[in-house]
């Protein structure tokens, strides 16, 4: 059976949702599922926007077919080549054998080396900024993304009723359940936090590029929005616009923070959490802390990116970071993280390294500001070293906390 929806008379949601895989990119854990976007445009030309994942081939295929209706598929646009939106473009081909290609050259090139050069017999236009094809009512105008979130990303703009297929961009984790439009979620409750997983994980290092992104879209009249993953956006676009614009530019979201321990038997923890008792004393709210060993680093990285203040508290091991830390700053790292207030806390039975090392991880970063001395535990934090974790909460509070 068909799942479709209609956007618009002429513009039918033809994507599906996956609950059953549990890594996205065989990384990130989605346990809400996830969707695949791709829409279809019936005009005097039809039109297929991306394809689809292939854990929902046959129900994304089963789509195309019923809101094709018998019509001939005139063009594939594609604007992304990752396989979460191009594994089944062979399968759509094999169906619909007339259609023509659309995409840039790089995604053109892309197709050959997931497909083989069989693929290149097919008939294909490349296009590039600006350039615009006409369907009938509907003309798209395509617009370049490179690295939002691979380098032969486009957008396309239908000018016609001012809707923006926006790849990647504005899409979140999260499997949709019948309700196709994010104003009929609660999506700054239950769905916010999948969001800035999603975009941090995913496209997190490519801040200049989506503020490059950010910019020509600021420059449309944009009415609606349909990314390839997640919710379409027809109201309150701004509010989810303003969230990637201070994702992309590396501004903490809340001024909160954050305190993520790495700790073997529980001391190190123990100290970082008696450092947010402190803090809560101090007035501040909404602490969160989160166990490095238990807790999947996407979320960390996401955390991070949250919060203005964060606090790393680690264990020695084997003479250096204990692991899920050190992973930690890696990712962080491989994320751009920059522009924080950071607070260390070492521990260390008989040679704590821990701080030492996680400050020249850090310093590795852009404008990181360590504040405070970093605290030193012996196995297990002191009696005596109450008033030393009580600066360190001082020392927050003062840089802006
Ligand atoms: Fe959803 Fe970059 O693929």
């Amino acid at each position: 059976m068909h799942n479709i929806q209609h956007i618009t008379p002429d513009l039918v949601y033809v994507g599906a949702s996956d609950r059953r895989t549990a890594l996205f990119e065989n990384v990130y854990p989605i346990p809400r599922g996830v969707s695949y976007n791709s829409y279809l445009l019936l005009d005097e030309k039809t039109a297929l926007l991306d394809t689809a994942d292939a854990a929902v081939a046959s129900q994304f295929l089963e789509n195309v077919a019923a809101a094709l209706a018998g019509r001939q598929l005139d063009y594939l646009i594609v604007n992304h080549m990752e396989p979460d939106h191009a594994a089944t473009l062979a399968d759509v081909l094999l169906r619909y054998p007339h259609a023509t290609l659309v995409c840039t050259a790089k995604a053109a090139q892309m197709m050959v080396q997931f497909f083989g050069s069989n693929i290149s017999a097919h008939q294909l236009i490349t296009v590039k900024e600006g350039d615009t094809l006409a369907l009938g009512r509907h003309t798209l105008a395509f617009a370049m993304a490179p690295m939002v979130h691979w380098p032969e990303v486009m957008v396309t703009y239908d000018t016609t009723d001012h809707i923006l297929f926006s790849a990647d961009a504005f899409g979140t984790f999260g499997a949709l359940s019948g309700n196709l439009y994010a104003d009929e979620l609660n999506f700054a409750g239950e769905w916010l936090n999948d969001a800035r997983r999603y975009f941090i994980n995913i496209v997190g290092k490519y801040g200049v590029q989506v503020q490059a992104l950010l910019k020509k879209a600021a420059a449309l009249d944009i009415k609606m929005i349909c990314p390839l993953h997640g919710p379409v956006w027809r109201e309150n676009i701004e509010w989810f616009v303003a969230k990637h614009d201070l994702w992309s530019r590396y501004e903490p979201e809340d001024k909160a923070v954050v305190i993520i321990y790495g700790s073997i038997y529980g001391h190190t923890e123990a100290a970082a959490l008696r450092l947010g008792t402190l803090l809560a004393g101090r007035g501040v709210r909404n602490i969160k802390a989160y166990d490095a060993s238990r807790t999947h680093a996407s979320k960390l990285v996401a955390e991070c990116f949250r919060a203005s203040h964060i606090v790393l508290a680690s264990s020695t091991y084997n003479n250096g970071i204990f692991t899920p830390m050190e992973n930690l700053l890696a990712d962080l790292k491989a994320h751009c993280w920059q522009n924080r207030t950071v607070a260390l806390i070492e521990n260390g039975t008989w040679a704590p390294q821990s701080g030492k090392l996680m400050r020249a991880e850090l310093e590795q970063m852009k404008d990181i500001r360590i504040v405070g001395d970093t605290l030193t535990l012996k196995s297990a934090i002191q009696p005596d070293q109450e008033a030393q974790l009580a600066a360190l909460a001082d020392a927050l509070i003062a840089q802006g906390l």
